[in-house]
């Protein structure tokens, strides 16, 4: 309410956000996974729920809730087929997740003992959900990703707005204090397809969401 005043703008508008980090299992007890807290995928829930939206938020284990509508997947493939089912209602979609890349090409219903382990994990690679919402899209949905990046975080996130057919796009930098995986705080270059740029100091990730949110809203 802070930061906005109490304004309603997203009276009626179904915002589908994805949050935290997707794991990729082993076995029951190991998994490929990420930093990701999910504290960025709450945010923006609350957020667009302060704003007067309809929300729903896909996301992997996290701590913390918001009173929206919550699927709650671990891995990636899970996550694909929550966002692709709740696709034709949005009229923004938020990716806010953190997707593991990979997974092991095999998975083991029981505990493996240490000792048989492999020495060499072999990797499949998972859907990029994204660049699939990319081209299901229709012309009047917004889609949405961000680009958690070290060093230059414009240049790769610009690449993937273009390659992901993306609306706009939030660049993180992970490598800076007060910033990134698990942080309260956050900062971020908002990117958009008209070559829009702006730089959001760090602030709460409350903060960021609501101005993510109002940047969406003037994205032509
Ligand atoms: N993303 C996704 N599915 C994946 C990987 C990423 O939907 N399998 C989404 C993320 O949620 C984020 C955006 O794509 O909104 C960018 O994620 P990022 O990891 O930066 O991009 P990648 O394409 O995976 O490129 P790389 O990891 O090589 O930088
Ligand atoms: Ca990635």
């Amino acid at each position: 309410l802070l930061y906005t005043q109490g304004k309603r703008d997203l009276v009626g508008k179904q915002i589908l956000i994805s949050g935290g980090g997707t794991r990729e299992f082993l076995d029951p007890v190991r998994f490929i996974g990420n930093p990701s807290t999910g504290k960025m995928g709450l945010a923006l829930a609350q957020a667009a729920f302060y704003r007067g939206a309809s929300v729903t938020l896909v996301c992997a284990p996290l701590e913390g809730s918001v009173p929206v509508q919550i699927l709650e997947i671990a891995n990636a493939a899970q996550m694909r087929e929550a966002m692709l089912q709740c696709l034709p209602k949005a009229d923004w979609i938020v990716m806010s997740a953190a997707v593991a890349d990979v997974k092991p090409a095999s998975y083991t219903p029981h505990k493996l003992p240490k000792k048989a382990l492999p020495d060499c994990l072999p990797l499949e690679p998972v859907p990029d959900i994204l660049a699939e919402l990319g081209t299901k899209k229709h012309p009047h949905q917004r889609l949405i990703g961000f680009a958690a990046q070290t060093g230059d975080i414009v240049k790769p996130a610009l690449e993937k707005l273009q390659r992901k057919n993306l609306d706009a796009i939030a660049a993180n930098p992970i490598d800076r204090a007060g910033a990134g995986f698990a942080s309260n705080t956050n900062e971020a270059v908002f990117l958009d397809r008209a070559g829009r740029q702006q730089t959001i100091p760090s602030c709460t990730k409350l903060e960021l969401a609501h101005q993510l949110f109002d940047f969406i809203q003037t994205v032509k």
